[in-house]
């Protein structure tokens, strides 16, 4: 029997920020740290969803290098034989996948996807590409050709892991057993320890969540930002005139938010954390605390990064990129025959 497979992707349009770090990196990062005797952990890079939304093409292949160094600078192990690094674009399965699955996917469940109604809100009307739309559908071909049981992604992302198991129960029921059903994504919380999906909020504006696609870049902490712009970000902060410090999303989402990065870059629990400061009527002490934090978290990140060893990355994205060639085409090979196109 071959592992269980936990899978995530990152893509690589711009530097990722604390958010895709705390949401998506840090889980996989600790499983191919603990996990990967018992399970088959894949992180790659989805270069064909970098372009749903507008980019500059030129920098594609630099934004796919930094992604790819900063996984290594976050604890991700090349030298591990059960853990792989890949680019979507170079396993052609993905892009064919996708094309049969989308003949089992309806315009009406796609048109129902959050992240497709918010996306093409910020775009005009001519600008919505179709790839946008199909967005999920790709995501759905990433993680079924590989059986994977486990998907951590932040909480924006749950809707789409529930498309990606329906799309596989509607073909499971029509075909018989082709594809791994992945967990439902309570499940995977509880996998992953958490009681639900992490969102980290906008410094700016703390009820939206921190976006890399947000227009302005002043409430959104970049793992590559300079120290003093951490500092100043979370100093800045938006928070409330309560003058009164208590956890609640709803009424201090600022304050809520704020505890909720000090919990987590400190590896400290949230009630920890809620402990310390509840009841005291400044904000100041409390933001100087977080600003500290965050800035010596980022200041050991890049020293991290920079000791990061490009030639090492190569070498393990031709063996892994190799390797999922043939785990993609095998699956992919199951799909093509049970659809017709194969005997
Ligand atoms: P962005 O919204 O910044 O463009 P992506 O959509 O590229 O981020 O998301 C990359 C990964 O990071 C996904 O798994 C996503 O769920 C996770 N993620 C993104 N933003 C956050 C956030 N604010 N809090 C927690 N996880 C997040
Ligand atoms: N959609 C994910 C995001 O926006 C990236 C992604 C693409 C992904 N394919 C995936 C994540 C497969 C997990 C599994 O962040």
């Amino acid at each position: 029997m071959s592992k269980p497979v936990i899978l995530t992707g990152l893509r690589a349009n711009n530097d990722l920020h604390i958010g895709n770090y705390l949401g998506a990196l840090l889980p996989i990062v600790d499983m191919a740290n603990t996990k990967s005797d018992e399970y088959q952990i894949n992180l790659f890079i989805p270069d064909l969803h970098s372009f749903t939304t507008p980019i500059d093409h030129g920098s594609l292949q630099d934004g796919i290098m930094n992604n790819l160094k900063l996984y290594v600078a976050a604890g991700f192990p090349l030298d591990n034989p059960n853990v792989h690094i890949y680019r979507q674009s170079y396993i052609p399965a993905h892009s064919e996948l996708t094309w049969i699955l989308d003949c089992f996917t309806g315009m009406g469940e796609m048109s129902r996807m959050t992240q497709f109604k918010d996306k093409s809100l910020s775009l005009g009307e001519d600008r919505i590409s179709v790839g946008l739309f199909n967005y999920p559908v790709l995501m759905a071909a990433d993680i079924l050709l590989y059986g994977a049981s486990y998907v951590p992604v932040g909480e924006d992302q749950s809707q789409h892991i529930e498309f990606t198991r329906d799309v596989a129960e509607r073909i499971n029921s029509q075909f018989g057993d082709i594809f791994v059903i992945p967990k439902p994504v309570n499940e995977q919380h509880e996998f992953f320890g958490k009681d639900q999906g992490l969102r980290i909020k906008d410094l700016v504006d703390p009820t939206k969540k921190m976006s890399k696609s947000s227009d302005s870049s002043k409430g959104i902490i970049f793992l590559n930002d300079d120290i003093g712009s951490v500092k100043d970000k979370i100093i800045s902060s938006t928070t409330d005139s309560m003058n009164l410090i208590s956890y609640s999303k709803e009424t201090q989402p600022g304050i809520a938010n704020l505890i909720d990065l000090l919990a987590l870059i400190s590896g400290k629990s949230i009630e920890e954390i809620k402990s310390k400061y509840n009841g005291q009527t400044q904000y100041g002490p409390f933001k100087n605390d977080v600003a500290e934090a965050m800035s010596s978290f980022i200041e050991e990140f890049q020293a991290k990064l920079l000791g990061v060893d490009e030639s090492a990355i190569m070498e393990k994205l031709t063996t892994s990129e190799k390797q999922m060639n043939e785990i993609a085409n095998s699956t992919l090979l199951k799909v093509q025959k049970a659809v017709g196109l194969r005997k």
